[in-house]
């Protein structure tokens, strides 16, 4: 196990009746709140109308952001930046799932600053103090809600770029579970591949070979994901399984499994981002897309640690290693393919012609996240896979 810090501020409030609270936690930080949110789900469901309402029982004023689309765009970022400044906006609150939240910490890193926010996602310049951030999650998937990342758009340059720092934790999260029984199936399904795929990048770039703690947490987690997702598709309304499915894609990206592992990457997530950039794909989809062709590729040189995945995710016990890596990402695949997840390019209507140009886009993101043994030559072979 490698040294490690692991430090993790945001206060989550978990479980039923929880989001009258917001209020409170978002008041402790300003009186002028600005209210992010995405295309009208939580006027749907009835949400905005408690979080307005326990803000305004606060005392706050609040200015509205909204219109937040799935892969949020940084000219939208943009325009929250003008109106947080123009209104003196002291707290961000986001009411959402990963968009909603992500381009809320794009907001707050921008508004207090006098150059264009894109600069901190290219890494140009650092980020030093942004507007304090509160959120009410309504989607199991990215873990933004207690996580220091955020992935924006640029979309004058078709770049999906991810950044992190460790001002960006949120101050408070509200999870309530039965806020996500909404969530349609398609979304439901895609927030469990993204949580599995944040583990099974971790899982597989780790250069650390003694990490049990971390592989029997990282190993539970999926097999949670996998099953809470079953549930919550077969009967949207299971509240145990929302609260599982939720406190599950949480725990996969904030921290805990990363910690003792060393250094880690996001080679799926580097490719993935490029398919949303290109063809706006749902971000859960991109890497349901990616994972299986990623995974063929690189088992054959760690096929004990692909045959310990089969082993302990899947109970698969016969064959020798590399058969037990292969048995394993084919459950991997099929089981996404159960929950209609695409799990080849060509599902997604890409055609091989365009390998080259999404090897190129993605390489840029490649070279902001240091994945060092990753050049265009090298995508394009891991994309022919997942044809
Ligand atoms: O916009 P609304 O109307 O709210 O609809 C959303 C959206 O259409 C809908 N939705 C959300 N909650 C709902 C609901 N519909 C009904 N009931 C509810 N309770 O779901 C759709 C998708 O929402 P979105 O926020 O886009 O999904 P997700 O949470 O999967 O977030 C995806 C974004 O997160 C980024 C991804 O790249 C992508 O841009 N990620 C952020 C990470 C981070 N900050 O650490 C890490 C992840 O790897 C990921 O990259
Ligand atoms: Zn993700």
């Amino acid at each position: 196990m490698q040294n490690f810090v692991f430090h993790n501020p945001t206060k989550i409030l978990f479980g039923k009746n929880t989001i009258p609270a917001i209020g409170a936690e978002t008041a402790a930080f300003g009186e002028k709140v600005l209210l992010v949110y995405g295309a009208g789900s939580i006027k749907k469901s009835g949400l905005y109308e408690r979080v307005t309402e326990s803000l305004e029982k606060a005392g706050m004023e609040i200015t509205e952001h909204s219109g937040v689309q799935s892969n949020p765009l940084l000219s939208h970022v943009r325009s929250g930046i003008a109106l947080a400044k123009k209104n003196g906006c002291q707290v961000i609150c986001a009411v959402g799932g990963g968009s909603v939240i992500d381009e809320a910490k794009a907001i707050c890193a921008g508004s207090t600053v006098e150059h264009d926010v894109w600069k901190f996602f290219t890494g140009k310049k650092s980020i030093k103090a942004p507007l304090p951030l509160t959120t009410v999650l309504t989607l199991a998937a990215a873990g933004s809600e207690m996580n220091s990342g955020m992935v924006i758009t640029n979309d004058e340059t078709s770049q999906k770029f991810g950044f992190g720092n460790k001002q960006l934790f949120p101050k408070t999260s509200i999870l309530d579970p039965s806020i996500t029984c909404s969530v349609p199936p398609d979304y439901t399904a895609y927030g469990a591949v993204d949580a599995i795929n944040h583990i099974l990048e971790f899982y597989f770039t780790t250069e650390d070979p003694s990490t049990a703690v971390q592989d029997r947490i990282m190993e539970g987690l999926i097999i949670n994901a996998m099953e809470s997702c079953n549930k919550c598709l077969a009967n949207p309304d299971d509240y145990a399984a929302r609260a599982d499915l939720m406190w599950t894609s949480t725990l996969a990206l904030n921290g805990l499994t990363a910690a003792g592992l060393g250094k880690v990457g996001f080679p799926m997530h580097m490719m993935g981002h490029t398919l949303s950039a290109f063809y706006n794909i749902p971000h859960g989809a991109s890497l349901s897309a990616i994972a299986p062709g990623w995974m063929r590729f690189h088992a054959p040189s760690q096929p004990a640690r692909f045959a310990q995945f089969a082993e302990r995710v899947f109970e698969i016990r016969e064959g020798n290693e590399q058969e037990k890596a292969d048995r394993g990402i084919s459950k991997l695949t099929a089981w996404f393919t159960s929950i209609h997840a695409p799990v080849t390019l060509s599902e997604l209507e890409i055609p091989e012609k365009d390998i080259v140009r999404i090897a190129e886009n993605a390489v840029a993101l490649a070279k902001v996240w240091r994945l060092k043994d990753y050049d265009t030559k090298k995508i394009e072979a891991i994309l022919r896979v997942c044809l």
